[in-house]
Formats: C-alpha cells, structure tokens, sequence
C-alpha cells in the first residue's frame, strides 16, 4: 500500500494559483472536535466557500469539549454529518495528522545532489526509527542553512553541529497502521485524500505572516497544548503540554460543583470576562478557576521563550494562540499582561476572501480553523 504523505517543502509556496476551479477541503480531525473548510480558487485569491465544526465527544457518549479516542467508523459518522451540516459539496482535498501522531527528527547528511539524497535519506533514516521500514511512510526535505550554520530544527536536547559539508534534512515518519486509520476514515466518508499533512505545518500555512522572525505558535487544544517555534518558514523547535482547554473545563466544574458540560458553556461564553448573569463571589470563582490552569500553560510558554532565547542567543519576541483554546474571552489581554512578548491571536481565514458580514465571526472563531484552513490553502496553491 503506498500513501502520499505531505511533502513537507511545500509549507511555504506564496501565490495561489488555481490548479483547477475545483473547490477543496481541508478537514482537520482534532482530538475534541472535527473542522472542515471549503475553498476555491479564483483570480489569485481562496474564497471562502464554507466552513463547519462538529464536536466529538458525542459520538464517543462523553461531554462536548472532551477529547475523545473514536474508532474509524465513529469518526466517518461525524465527518458525514459535519460535511452535510456545514454544506460541504467537493469531496476533495487534505487532511491532517495529530502532530503526536508522527516522528519528527533532524539527519546531518554530507551535501550531496537531490538523487543520491534520495537514496541515502532512507537509509540514514533507519538510525531514527525505531520500525521496520515497510511499517512507515516517510516525508522529508533538506532545511535551508541558517545565517550562523546552526541547528535548524532541535526537538533534541543538545544543538547540533553543523559544518560547511554537511547539510540538515528534516525528516517526518507516520506509522503506515496511523496513515491506514485515516484512509480507512476518508474511504467510509468518501473523501478524496489528495495529501496528509501533519497539523503543525499546516496551521503554520493559514497563520503565519511572510516575516522572518521567529515566532512561538501556540496551538491550545482541548487535551493538549502544542507548541513550535518558526523561523523563516521552518519548524525549529516542538513542545508538547498534556495539558489544554478541557483541563479548565475540569476544574471550573469542580470549583462551581457544576456538571461539566455546564463549565463548558460558561468557558466559552464569559470566559475571563466578568458578566451581570453571576454574582460577584461566582465570577471571581469562573476567572480563578480558568487562571489556574491558564496561568501554568502560560508559563510553560515563557519557558519555552527562555530556553530557545538563551540557547540561540535570540530573542522570540512574538507568540501566535490558535487552537480553540485561543478563542477563550479576555485571552488577549490576560496574555499581553502576563507573556514575555507580544502575543497575538492567529486569524486564518484572512487568507482568505470571505463575505464582510461573516468578517467578526471568523475572527472569533478562527483559531481552531487553523489547521483546517492550512491544509485547504496548501491544496489551492500552485505546484
Ligand atoms: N470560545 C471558546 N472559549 C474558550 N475555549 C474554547 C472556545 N471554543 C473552544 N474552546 C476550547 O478549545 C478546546 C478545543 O480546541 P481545538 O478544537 O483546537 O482542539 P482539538 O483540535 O480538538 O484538539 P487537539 O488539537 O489537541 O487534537 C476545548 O477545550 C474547548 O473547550
Ligand atoms: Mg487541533
């Protein structure tokens, strides 16, 4: 069986160019929700056709807002109902992978031309695997060298050294079994897979600008927190928190002795922001609640600030929230307040062109578009 996996080199192409009229999905399949994006290319630009969200848990009998673990066949029940709901109409396009889902490692290769690469890379690629390589689907592309010739990718402890014959490769590998899940779903949904693409380049794609700063992207999801330091368009640095918006959920919940499904109400509709409907005593309980484990993820942020600042000797001076987390009323500020950095909330529909009356709304809920959004872009642009 043989998968076309993402090709990673392609995170960064500018112009979108329609390959044909065609209108492309781009469905990310997180571990709380499902996303889907429809767009279609015309004279330059991705138009927005639609768009929806579909919240799991149900479909596994726990609370909206929870992460859940579905089969293939539970998974292809939402993605058809989010499909019909949201008036999806191609059936073609991306999907993404849970960035826990893959390996991710940097090779030091001797410089050498693109077909001997081919050939070495996968057997040099052996040494990082710990799988039989019939068992996985690899995906790689040679990092363009830094200003100072270091490391271009550290998920590793210790930088590595580069010198002037050498060269860096950037090498993802998915487990054939999790790339055979994800047929299996887009088959029972009758989904064209054009691409996998594993999320982190993705919501990179439809968040970022063209600066070449580096950039801290926060991806807030609902059981975990990602985060990836971008560098002129390269992923530099992973970081993985098991922590997320279902942990606040959890324990506004238990400080109101509410039902959880309640909390999740609450949480994304005062979140940090004080409001008439609760007394002053509950307010204070909501924010305290929402804060403390706000408070811990934000300073596993600054963490990760500091110790690539220090080890580069550079300054990442600017943080980017996606994830449905990000869309947490009062985040904006609370973030400025407390992050080393400016911080901004990723909004990844302006990419792409959309009604003006929807313009608000997209904002607001755009973050946990952003994976979905990425992998739709990256379809509309020009080989
Ligand atoms: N308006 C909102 N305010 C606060 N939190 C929100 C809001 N909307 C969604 N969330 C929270 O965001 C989390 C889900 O985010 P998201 O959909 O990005 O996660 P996911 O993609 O399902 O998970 P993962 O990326 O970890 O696989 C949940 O905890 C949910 O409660
Ligand atoms: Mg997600």
């Amino acid at each position: 069986m043989s998968f076309s996996l993402a090709n990673i080199s392609k995170f960064f192409s500018s112009a979108v160019g329609s390959k044909s009229e065609a209108s492309i999905i781009g469905i990310d399949i997180g571990a709380s929700s499902a996303k889907v994006v429809q767009l279609r290319a015309s004279r330059g630009r991705a138009v927005l056709e639609t768009y929806g969200e579909i919240s799991l848990g149900p479909y596994g009998g726990v609370a909206i807002g929870k992460a859940v673990k579905l089969t293939a066949e539970k998974i292809s029940e939402a993605l058809l109902d989010l499909m019909r709901e949201a008036n999806v109409t191609s059936r073609s396009g991306g999907l993404s992978i849970p960035f826990s889902a893959s390996l991710v490692s940097v090779l030091e290769m001797p410089k050498v031309d693109k077909d001997s690469l081919k050939r070495m890379v996968p057997i040099e690629a052996r040494k990082y695997i710990p799988l039989p390589a019939s068992e996985v689907t690899l995906d790689w592309f040679a990092i363009p060298s830094g200003e100072h010739g270091e490391s271009a990718f550290d998920q590793v402890e210790e930088p590595k050294v580069s010198h002037a014959k050498m060269q860096e490769i950037l090498l993802v590998a998915i487990h054939n079994e999790i790339l055979r899940d994800y047929q299996k779903v887009a088959e029972s949904s009758a989904i064209e897979v054009n691409f996998y693409e594993i999320e982190i380049f993705s919501a990179t794609r439809s968040s970022m600008g063209h600066g070449t700063a580096p950039v801290l992207v926060v991806d807030l999801g609902a059981a975990t927190t990602k985060m990836y330091i971008v560098e002129r368009g390269v992923v530099r640095l992973t970081h993985l928190l098991t922590m997320g918006g279902q942990h606040m959920t959890d324990t506004l919940a238990r400080s109101l002795t509410w039902e959880f499904e309640k909390a999740e109400r609450v949480k994304r509709e005062i979140g940090l922001i004080a409001s008439s409907a609760y007394s002053i005593d509950e307010n204070d309980k909501i924010k305290t609640a929402l804060l403390s484990t706000l408070s811990r993820v934000f300073s596993e942020i600054d963490r990760v600030l500091l110790s690539y600042g220090q080890r580069y000797n550079k300054n990442v001076s600017h943080v980017l929230l996606t994830g449905g987390g990000a869309s947490l009323p009062g985040i904006s500020e609370y973030a400025k307040q407390t992050l080393h950095a400016d911080v901004e909330i990723a909004n990844p529909f302006s990419h792409t062109e959309v009604p003006a009356f929807l313009k608000d709304v997209l904002k607001q809920i755009g973050p946990g578009f952003a994976v979905s959004v990425g992998l739709a872009l990256r379809d509309l642009k020009q080989e």
